[in-house]
């Protein structure tokens, strides 16, 4: 079948460019003592994880408690929820979990690692934790060392928590744009985490995982050596937002969507907000420009197109954001050049508890 013989609007995945940005991340890792361990969020696929995984991947990154419970139901060992779960029964659910595979979670108090040593006491297993370092992105974390070592002291001295290492998620650099700006804030990163490695190790807390990293980071992380895992995401679909940082991975999923209505300068497609996430900026069409996209929620409004379309015409479009578009669909069909070859599940769309 061609995609054009596909019911719009469907995601589609170029199953060639999607291997080549896999080769490209073990391009960049290689030589570096850099592990991948992917996010899950980018692409919610059972199918893809297990691929990933299966290919040198140490484990996958998720957000949310009933993601990782979706990794572990199809095999995944080692899972890490990048993220503080607080909620008591989400707590007790997560020490059950992680009597069927390595949990590690991510913690920033000592009520949270108190409440987590009793909850896997109870459950007989071994919950891993992460003391989440603050690095700029004002989200969660602590940012002072010493109480990253308070915190990282409690954990070793809890039953049933092994302290894992340090998480240290640096999200407000990844999209800038300019490479040099982005290693000058990466740098400035990496001296406020190499003066709390040493602090720990001074302090006698050995730390054997430092995880964080993103798609537009990986390159400069790779490069100055100073984490052991990478969490990135979005590299194996990558979108228009990630498209400006002319980084080696290239966009391997496409909105394809059917041209409703046509008059003077205004192209209106059978696609929208319910399909295609907008949260970090509107889709691209793959061809041409256009002066302004606006967007609702079964379409979007392109002024100013530069193709000539007529009603009936098929468009694909660069999502503006991977993660939050996949999370919109049931299923991706995996294409190569122009044929159909595939269809595969987006087991994890909006799991997000
Ligand atoms: C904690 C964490 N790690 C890793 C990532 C992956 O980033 P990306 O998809 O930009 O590679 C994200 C994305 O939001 C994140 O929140």
């Amino acid at each position: 079948m061609k995609i054009s013989g596909l019911s719009t609007p469907a995601l589609v995945l170029d199953v060639n460019i999607l291997k080549a940005n896999a080769e490209a991340m073990e391009q960049v890792l290689a030589g570096t003592t850099l592990k991948l361990r992917p996010h899950y969020k980018s692409h919610k696929c059972a199918a893809l994880a297990k691929w990933q995984v299966k290919n040198g991947a140490v484990g996958m990154t998720c957000a949310k408690l009933s993601e990782a419970e979706d990794l572990c139901e199809i095999g995944i060992e080692d899972i890490l929820i990048a993220n503080q779960i607080v909620d008591p029964v989400k707590i007790r659910r997560a020490a059950d979990l992680a009597g069927n595979c390595h949990l590690t979670v991510c913690v920033d108090s000592a009520e949270n690692v108190q409440a987590f040593s009793a909850a896997a006491k109870a459950a007989g297993n071994i919950v891993h934790c992460f003391v989440e370092f603050e690095i700029g992105m004002q989200r969660c974390g602590v940012s002072a060392k010493e109480d990253v070592l308070a915190l990282a002291k409690h954990i070793i001295a809890s039953d049933n928590l092994e302290f894992a290492g340090i998480q240290a998620y640096a999200g407000h650099i990844s999209h800038v744009e300019d490479r040099q700006e982005r290693e000058a804030m990466t740098a400035a990163n990496y001296e406020k985490l190499r003066e709390l490695l040493s602090y720990l190790k001074e302090n006698g807390v050995e730390v054997k995982t430092v995880s964080g990293g993103s798609t537009g980071t990986a390159q400069i992380k790779a490069m100055e050596g100073l984490y052991t895992e990478i969490q990135a995401g979005s590299y194996l679909f990558m979108d228009a937002v990630y498209r400006n940082l002319n980084l080696p991975f290239q966009n391997a999923l496409f909105l394809l969507s059917t041209v409703v209505s046509q008059k003077d300068d205004l192209t209106v497609l059978d696609a929208g907000v319910k399909t295609c996430g907008v949260d970090q900026g509107m889709p691209v069409p793959c061809q041409g420009t256009v002066r302004e996209i606006v967007a609702s929620e079964e379409h979007f409004q392109l002024h100013g197109y530069s193709e000539k379309k007529t009603v009936g015409d098929r468009m694909l479009l660069i999502p503006g954001h991977c993660c939050s578009t996949v999370n919109l669909h049931d299923k991706i069909y995996l294409v190569d050049g122009d044929t159909v070859i595939d269809r595969i599940a987006v087991t994890a769309r909006g799991v997000g508890r």
